[in-house]
């Protein structure tokens, strides 16, 4: 758990419109010793009527706004240690506090590579002595990413790590894996699959060398450029949905024979999504995850072809069969994959973007406001169904759980400026982009962290 921060003094949210996954309903929060002491259904809008309920607490009014639980995310790189020039553990929570979310799951792909529980120990009570979110780091499934060595996860305890990932690529040996996931399997832990052929990963990369080199060249030869630029990006694409839709069907059909809990990361095409529909139908303990890119935006257009990042945007067939797999519960969360990049590493084509601080908006959005979902339904994707899959007891407005919640205005719109975010990462696929939902206030542990 999370270093607890008590605060004595009682805390009083009112005039607020309450909405977790099962409820939805006007109200106020009283907040008490970092916990949820009380849900009071019903209106207080007045502040006479809101003092009535707690005398002895401060006041916070919500001026009418939604508060929530906080969101939780399975998959964010906070580049530490080892590569701070891209994120540190203070602009990576500051970013996650302003983004709403009280929880966040590290991966492992920093310098060194997180392949014992002690680093990873280290590292999770480093972040969470700032007392501004929970932190999970994650260990690697082969021993500083050699592909070969699993022994680093012979006596893994999943308390402490509860997930385990070669995020930023897959393990390319299924005998690997297989040994990975079993040892996985006997001690409780969860994979979290970055699937993704290396073989046909690495048969993608000539395409995008190519175009990085023709978009470096740039000049007098313009439109025919711009052209190439696109064919090899297509071609790179194709290649990477190939070695996505190959390697999900074998991460699956590895965790079915070793008996382990595994999730797909950033699932991101109908055939991915589709085998993990049917792994579930089968009764398989498989879950998985979508990004906010990939259900928000497409490859379809120039930009969107442009937007580097693994797995790649893709169609629109893709984006919608995301949608529906996130409304008919066979995508289970919502996670951002925040990975932030300086400037310079974005310029010679270095994958991702951040995402912590857009995550709710590009929600709310695309899925509430576009494709109808209800707020519940995306509060449960951010917030319970991951409280869920990782054992939390949170993710939810109920006495007793800790006061991890966010407020949010359902309605306002704004456009999106990287520059502006709290992490060093300034590169967002949604530059420029006018999204509906902003987070206003963020509280951890019953204390405020962040007042936008
Ligand atoms: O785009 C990506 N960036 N995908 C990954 O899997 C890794 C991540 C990173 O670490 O930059
Ligand atoms: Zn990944």
């Amino acid at each position: 758990m999370a270093v607890e921060k008590k605060t004595e003094k009682k805390t009083l949210i009112f005039n607020a419109h309450l909405v977790d996954k099962q409820t939805d309903a006007d109200g106020a929060i009283l907040i008490s010793g970092g916990l949820i002491e009380a849900v009071f259904l019903g209106d207080y809008t007045a502040e006479e009527k809101a003092r009535a309920l707690a005398p002895d607490a401060e006041l916070f009014n919500a001026e009418g706004r939604t508060l929530m639980p906080s969101f939780i995310d399975m998959h964010v790189h906070f580049r530490y240690p080892g590569q701070t020039q891209k994120e540190d553990l203070d602009t990576g929570l500051a970013s996650a506090a302003a983004g709403g979310f009280g929880t966040v799951v590290l991966m492992p792909n920093t310098l060194p590579v997180v392949s014992s529980a002690q680093l990873a120990a280290q590292i999770k009570a480093e972040a969470e002595s700032r007392g501004l979110c929970e932190v999970f780091q994650t260990m690697s499934l082969t021993r500083d990413f050699s592909g070969k060595d699993t022994t680093h996860l012979d006596d893994i305890d999943s308390e402490k790590i509860p997930v385990i990932t070669e995020d930023g690529r897959d393990v390319a040996s299924a005998a690997v894996m297989r040994e990975a996931m079993e040892k996985a399997a006997q001690n409780g832990v969860i994979v979290s699959c970055h699937s993704e052929d290396v073989a046909l990963a690495q048969a993608a990369k000539p395409y995008r060398a190519e175009a990085l080199a023709l978009r470096k060249r740039g000049g007098a030869e313009g439109a025919e450029i711009e052209e190439k630029i696109d064919e090899n990006l297509r071609q790179a694409n194709a290649l990477l949905a190939l070695a996505e839709d190959t390697a999900t069907e074998r991460n699956i059909e590895i965790a079915r024979s070793a008996g382990c809990r595994v999730h797909i990361a950033h699932c991101s095409t109908a055939r991915s999504i589709d085998a993990v529909r049917r792994a579930k139908a089968e009764g398989m303990t498989v879950t998985a995850e979508v990004t906010p890119h990939h259900f928000a935006l497409t490859a379809d257009s120039r930009e969107g072809l442009r937007a580097i990042v693994n797995p790649p945007l893709r169609s629109e067939d893709d984006r919608r069969a995301l949608i529906e797999a996130l409304r008919d519960g066979t995508a289970d969360v919502i996670s951002t994959d925040h990975a932030p990049h300086t400037a310079a590493d974005k310029e010679s084509g270095s994958p991702g973007f951040v995402g912590l601080e857009t995550a709710f908006a590009a929600a709310n959005t695309v899925l509430v406001k576009e494709a109808c979902f209800s707020l519940s339904k995306v509060s449960a994707l951010m917030s319970a169904n991951p409280a869920e899959i990782l054992g939390l007891n949170k993710g939810l407005l109920r006495p007793s759980l800790r006061a991890d919640l966010v407020l949010v205005d359902e309605d306002e719109a704004w456009t999106v400026h990287g520059a502006d975010g709290k992490s060093k990462g300034k590169a967002t696929v949604f530059e420029g982009k006018t999204l509906t939902g902003k987070v206003h206030a963020t509280w951890f542990g019953g204390r405020l962290v962040f007042r936008g």
